[in-house]
């Protein structure tokens, strides 16, 4: 799919297969389906005046051929009160046209639908839709084998049109770019664990960097992380025949001598539990393991596409969490790169025994903040269900910041607390720490766990386990938290 910005855009000359256009509750008009009616000699007023549509939130109704109007169709949606139209209700509509318009034979698509966002919030509005209409069309197929069977997808181009002159095709081409970034970060975290492998996250990072001037990146092996002395993080891959990797991007697009920010994703490219190993159920659901270490790579996919002026370290740290003869057990004791040592109460606990090694590891480049992005706690899922990540953080400023383009990117997340107080639930007998906390707070302990280890930076922990992927009939990756991550970026580089 194509997504263009046009300004200026006479509504009723429009030549495409559809517009789009909002009504607002009660049958009053957006500027857009005014433009129309008046064209029209009144056709939409006349269909409202039926009754069956009258501009309620999650309806709309399909025209054809009105007089007076170029494209062949007219979708209205509903926008629901004036007064009370946000950017999230605008992101729903798109959502509904895109959805409906999905299973007609339109291929060039006009939407006014932002057209009616207040000038402050016209920018969030329209990467908001863009991605709103990529998440609508987006399906995973590479493991079908009847492609002939799945419904062929019409839809080519779809521009929103807006009747002002603010040009918006910066936030349009934001909006693309984050959606190609959900795209990589989806297709990797719904592709199976047996073909999604360390091996296979480190190859499709090395094809993204290997057409892009600004991004590089290199491959941390098993020998070489043994020598940095990242025990940690190899005593969750050890028990695996799949070689664990720590991939490093480097986007470069500040000046060289600018301090770089830092994402460091888990990624468990499917986490059985190792010896403490997981009941059956839906374990097939651990495949999402890594989905942190994939919004990584989607995200900075991103950044490539649109240039932001700023430099950027993502770290992937890849393994598979297995049973085996050569596997960690309860109890083992293990010295992580920053020299403290850990006694690994639960194997089950690997998310953090990979992380704080690659967050050790990203101490070099000085960054000036630090995000990791992990799948780490079903705790998190208690406390927080599937609609908001959890973030905990060292630094009130950052965490701010973080939370503040969670918002502003429709994919929000909520602060919990940490603390001296929760600490010492990670008090071990015979090491320096244990891997586990006991059952209460399992998310906040799981970030003090991290948080001895991003002591030198300022640094905010987004547990993903609730949001990364959907359960049931609809099954799979969700893409996030690429808008949060895109969204920080973008502020970040202003
Ligand atoms: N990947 C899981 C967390 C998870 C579980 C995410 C279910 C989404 C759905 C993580 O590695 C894990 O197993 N965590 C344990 C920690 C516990 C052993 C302290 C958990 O949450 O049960
Ligand atoms: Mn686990
Ligand atoms: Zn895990």
């Amino acid at each position: 799919m194509k997504y263009q910005f046009q300004a200026k855009i006479p509504a009723a000359q429009v030549d495409a297969d559809c517009v789009v256009v909002g009504i607002y509750k009660a049958n009053e008009l957006s500027a857009a389906a005014q433009v129309i009616d008046t064209a029209s000699s009144g056709a939409i007023t006349e269909h409202l005046a039926l009754g069956d549509f009258s501009g309620e939130k999650q309806r709309f109704s399909l025209l054809y051929q009105l007089p007076g109007v170029t494209a062949k169709r007219v979708l209205l949606v509903g926008l629901g009160e004036r007064d009370k139209l946000n950017a999230e209700i605008l992101t729903q509509a798109t959502h509904i046209a895109a959805a409906n318009l999905k299973a007609t034979k339109v291929k060039q698509v006009v939407s006014f639908l932002t057209d009616e966002a207040a000038p402050e919030a016209a920018e969030t509005a329209v990467r908001q839709a863009v991605i709103a209409v990529a998440d609508t069309v987006y399906s995973f197929n590479d493991f079908k084998s009847n492609k002939v069977e799945l419904p062929a997808p019409h839809l080519e181009n779809w521009t929103i049109a807006h009747q002002t002159a603010v040009d918006l095709s910066t936030a349009t081409h934001q909006g693309a770019a984050i959606a190609e970034g959900m795209k990589l970060c989806r297709d990797l975290a719904n592709s199976p664990g047996n073909q999604c492998t360390p091996t296979y996250l480190a190859k499709t990072a090395l094809k993204l960097a290997h057409s892009q001037t600004n991004l590089e990146v290199e491959v941390l092996e098993e020998t070489h992380m043994a020598e940095l002395g990242m025990g940690s993080f190899l005593s969750v891959s050890k028990g695996s025949e799949e070689p664990g990797k720590m991939i490093i991007l480097h986007y470069k697009g500040g000046k060289a001598e600018d301090a770089p920010v830092a994402l460091v994703g888990k990624g468990i490219t499917f986490d059985t539990g190792g010896i403490s190993l997981k009941p059956g159920a839906a374990m097939d659901e651990m495949k999402f393991d890594m989905t942190g270490a994939a919004s990584v790579l989607g995200s900075l996919a991103a950044c490539v596409a649109m240039q932001l002026p700023i430099n950027v370290i993502g770290v992937l740290a890849a393994a598979e969490n297995m049973p085996s003869g050569k596997a960690s057990k309860p109890g083992d004791i293990v010295t992580s790169m920053a020299g403290k040592t850990i006694e690994i109460l639960n194997t089950d606990a690997e998310g953090r025994l990979v992380l704080c090694d690659a967050l050790t590891y990203v101490e070099r480049y000085q960054p000036k903040a630090v995000i990791d992005i992990a799948t780490l706690t079903g705790a998190c899922i208690t406390a927080l269900g599937h609609h908001i990540s959890g973030l905990l953080s060292n630094n009130d400023e950052l965490a701010n910041e973080v939370l503040a383009a969670g918002k502003q990117a429709n994919d929000e997340a909520w602060r919990l607390p940490m603390g001296e107080k929760y600490q010492e639930q990670l008090k071990s007998n015979f090491a320096d720490m244990a891997n586990i906390g006991g059952p209460p707070a399992g998310t906040i302990t799981a970030a003090c766990f991290l948080a001895r280890f991003t002591e030198n930076y300022p640094w905010v922990h987004l547990d993903i386990a609730g949001t990364a992927w959907k359960s049931g009939a609809a099954k799979g990756s969700t893409g996030r938290p690429v808008p949060l991550l895109c969204q920080w970026l973008i502020n970040r580089a202003q």
